[in-house]
């Protein structure tokens, strides 16, 4: 099931398949964009409801005129400075683009990714690949092959294999939909990497919109609860924890010992590259609470931030 036949998989998705493949943020499940009953297959397979639009993938910049009905200066600008990379810019539809993909909205999320098997599975389609996170709805992203093997989602028997994803994030959301740009969700592109690249400053970008499944309440959730804590406060929440008959599993950067512990990367990056896995990994050490102390609330560790909080969400 886990393959690396890229041309067997393009042949796939020309077939109205799935193929679940990496990306340099988190491993997606794919279909052809331009078709319909391909798409529908995403939703069944996720479990997600039908009116959460998804992104569209494509090999190269040189295709958004494909599927945007406009292609905004400040569109321009940030594929410049960003693509191919984690980023996903929403932009006013092409109206032949299929309902199924955009959630009957009038824009749609493109995005040209960077890691080379998708690169070269996008190449050899030719066309554009609708894809979500290849996990089920609401779960935790799969950022390697194996992830997503152990989703074992109905009707996906292809999964190309990646390695470790790079970022192990999300991609950064900009909406260029509506005049101003705004962040819809946080990522490895930070908020001052696209101040920077527009020219604007921080205080221009909007406030987020719906509709982006990842803005509800609970999100990217393994099964044991999940709590932020800070450093500081680490050792009290563990031993009252533990009186209380619970389980708790630290994930942290640091040495101090705790029975069950996951030692979590201290530079801000590689700690998001390594987040879900970490998350499995308690999950699958049967904590019942995982205590996580996250880096700083800075550059990537915004998203960072996002993504805990919304694992820690009441459910
Ligand atoms: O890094 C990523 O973006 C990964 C990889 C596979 O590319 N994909 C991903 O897809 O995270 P998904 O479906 O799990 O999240 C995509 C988000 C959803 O929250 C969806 O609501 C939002 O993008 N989105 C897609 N099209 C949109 C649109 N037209 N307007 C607003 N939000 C949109
Ligand atoms: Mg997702």
């Amino acid at each position: 099931m886990i393959s690396a036949d890229i041309a067997a998989a393009a042949a796939r998705l020309r077939n109205g398949e799935l193929v679940a493949f990496p990306t340099e943020t988190v491993y997606g499940l794919g279909a052809d964009a331009s078709n319909a009953v391909a798409v529908r297959k995403i939703f069944a397979a996720k479990g997600r409801p039908v009116d959460h639009p998804l992104i569209v993938h494509l090999a190269s910049s040189d295709q958004l005129g494909d599927w945007a009905a406009e292609i905004p200066d400040a569109a321009a600008r940030l594929a410049k400075a960003f693509w191919p990379g984690p980023m996903t810019l929403i932009l006013r539809r092409n109206s032949h683009v299929p309902d199924e993909v955009t959630g009957g909205l009038p824009t749609i999320g493109l995005r040209v990714p960077s890691h080379p098997v998708a690169q070269e599975l996008l190449r050899a389609f030719g066309g554009g690949v609708a894809a979500p996170s290849a996990n089920r709805f609401g779960r935790i992203s799969p950022t390697r092959a194996e992830h997503v093997a152990a989703e074992a989602l109905e009707g996906v028997d292809c999964i190309l294999e990646g390695g470790d994803c790079e970022v192990g994030l999300e991609s950064t959301i900009i909406d260029l939909s509506r005049g101003r740009p705004a962040i819809l969700r946080p990522g490895a592109i930070t908020a001052e990497q696209v101040e920077e690249a527009l020219s604007l400053r921080m205080s221009e970008l909007d406030e987020p919109a719906p509709r982006v499944s990842g803005s509800l309440e609970s999100h990217y959730a393994p099964r044991a609860a999940v709590e932020i804590v800070a450093s500081a406060d680490l050792i009290g929440r563990h031993q009252q924890l533990t009186a209380e008959q619970k389980t708790p599993l630290v994930i942290a950067a640091g040495a101090t010992p705790f029975p069950r512990m996951i030692a979590a990367p201290d530079e801000p990056a590689a700690f998001a590259r390594r987040l879900y896995d970490m998350l499995r990994e308690a999950d699958h050490a049967g904590a019942d609470v995982i205590l996580v102390v996250p880096p700083p609330e800075i550059g990537i560790g915004v998203a960072v931030w996002d993504r805990l909080r919304k694992a820690a969400a009441p459910r």
